[in-house]
């Protein structure tokens, strides 16, 4: 494995890894073609256990589990058994939580030894969070199949499980011992949820990295989907970035909320399309609303919002959002992250520059009106 950021370009198989400092350790993320296959080796090295048991949810698991369990026993655990669920977010909640505990603890695993969370955002939540539960807490490795899954919510410790209030009402800061993500598994992706997951690719670009976004405004990840080479580089560089803000805010009191990048607007478009459009979209058209308002509050430059606009454009992404204000408000009003009678917004300034600022409901309200519009020079 190599700590460089170009290796993967000249020599496919070779891994990027990605150290994440955390209030109780360090671990790290190993990303390219073929991590799967040394998913064992990584473990290995990051747990001291003996036995291990895969959680995954049906369609992921017919896919992959069998290579991921024969790399965890090449490296000698005892695979003590695999634990599936329907694949989707209607599993994600207290009943299927509840079975695999029950099926850890049925299996008789031990505190040191290992769950394995194989699969997209659903999987790696639910299973993270069973990790973080059973006995009080035993090691878990995040393998995400998904894009969204590789370049967010493997990475940062975040665990849930949804309630019927709410998404990701539940939940705990359980960091991994290390992430695999293997990008050979974008392969099996369904195309409109690689598309859907480059909402994500696009946020972290707008935080941090203007060559990353103005490189992908170029050439759309989406028309990468089998190049290994730049898979490796964009999700690896995607991974680095998230790490330098949950680095340094672990818990969430500060910097890590501007991961919320377009997520405020994002969360009420997703809630009130009652999850028919794809979580990385709705983050999507919220920051090219937020964008837009941004600039006409003289928040953001023209030039940002622009380029906003145009990478969302360029994969395919919707722009904006043409349900009414009211509703969208409506559903902010009862966003989890709302503090008081206002939110925290986090608002572009320019590419790789973004501020937080507290808004009151009646100013989300305005905001949402004039982040409509179509795409402009
Ligand atoms: N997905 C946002 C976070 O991990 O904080």
């Amino acid at each position: 494995m190599t700590q460089t950021s170009d290796k993967s370009e000249k020599n496919p198989d070779a891994l990027e890894t990605v150290p994440v400092r955390t209030s109780t350790g360090v671990y790290e993320v190993h990303v390219g073609p073929g991590a799967l296959g040394r998913l064992g080796e990584v473990a290995r090295g990051a747990c001291a256990g003996s036995r291990c048991c895969v959680i995954s949810d049906e369609t992921v698991a017919a896919l992959y589990a069998d290579v991921a369990e024969a790399s965890l026993a090449e490296a000698g655990f005892e695979v003590a058994g695999r634990l599936t669920f329907p694949a989707g977010e209607a599993s994600k909640n207290l009943a299927t939580l509840s079975e695999l505990l029950e099926g850890l603890a049925a299996r008789e695993l031990c505190r040191d030894d290992l769950v394995v969370a194989l699969g997209g955002g659903v999987t790696g939540d639910i299973a993270g969070l069973a990790a973080a539960l059973y006995l009080r807490g035993c090691a878990v490795v995040q393998v995400p199949t998904s894009l969204l899954a590789m370049v967010d919510s493997s990475v940062g410790g975040k665990t849930a499980v949804d309630l019927a209030a709410g998404k990701n009402l539940a939940g705990a800061f359980w960091r991994p011992a290390a992430v695999v993500a293997d990008v050979r598994c974008l392969a099996t992706v369904p195309p409109e949820l690689f598309r859907d997951s480059c909402g994500e690719v696009v946020k972290h670009a707008v935080l941090a990295d203007p060559s990353l976004l103005d490189e992908l405004a170029a050439r759309p990840l989406t028309q990468s989907r089998l190049d290994e080479g730049r898979l490796t580089r964009v999700v690896a560089r995607n991974v680095q970035i998230k790490r330098d803000v949950v680095e340094a805010d672990e818990r969430e009191r500060g910097l890590r909320q501007t991961l919320n990048l377009g997520h405020t607007i994002g969360h009420a478009i997703e809630s009130a399309s009652e999850l028919s459009l794809g979580h990385g979209s709705c983050v999507a058209a919220g920051l090219c609303m937020v964008a837009r308002a941004s600039e006409a509050r003289g928040w953001c430059s023209a030039d940002a919002r622009r380029r906003i606009e145009r990478c969302v454009a360029a994969h395919g992404l919707p722009t904006t959002s043409d349900l009414p204000a009211e509703t969208l408000v409506r559903y902010l009003a009862h966003d989890k992250k709302r503090h008081g009678d206002g939110v925290n917004l986090v608002v572009p300034e320019d590419i790789g520059r973004v501020t937080v600022r507290r808004v009151s409901l009646d100013e989300l309200a305005r905001i949402v009106e004039d982040g409509r519009g179509e795409v402009r020079p």
